[in-house]
């Protein structure tokens, strides 16, 4: 590979650290300033909703119509916590995000 081969490899590279996928877009920040570990939010979730296709139809779901109701927070969680506000992400967006989300935490499910 020449020069511009590998400049355009670490070009590639550096705008996809820069501005990463959905998930690191659209899901990473509000999770750090609000302090709700999207780790702890995606045990819940593996807890609560069964198999990943239930687990991502579940949260494309709630994320488009948060409620107490039917959150897999718990109650005790809501004493300190308001419910989020509704995802005004696309449905593209949402699913490029949670099957980020999947990719990134499963692993997660597997140590036990
Ligand atoms: C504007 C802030 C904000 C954004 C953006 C956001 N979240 Fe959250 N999310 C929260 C807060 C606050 C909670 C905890 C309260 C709640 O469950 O509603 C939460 C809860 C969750 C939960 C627990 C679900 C449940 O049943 O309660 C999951 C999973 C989650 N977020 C994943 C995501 C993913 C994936 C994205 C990106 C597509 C995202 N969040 C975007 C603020 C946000």
């Amino acid at each position: 590979m020449g020069m511009k081969g590998i400049s355009l490899v670490l070009i590639l590279l550096g705008s996809n650290l820069v501005s990463g996928g959905s998930f690191d877009r659209n899901c990473v920040p509000c999770h750090r300033h609000e302090k709700v570990s999207l780790r702890k939010t995606f045990m819940n979730a593996l807890l609560v909703y069964s198999g990943e296709k239930n687990m991502k139809a579940g949260l494309r779901y709630f994320l488009k119509h948060p409620s107490r109701d039917t959150s897999v927070m718990g109650d005790e969680f809501f004493r300190t916590h308001s419910i989020k506000r509704p995802s005004e992400l696309s449905d593209a967006e949402l699913d490029e995000a949670l099957d980020e989300y999947w990719e990134r935490y499963k692993v997660i499910g597997n140590l036990e």
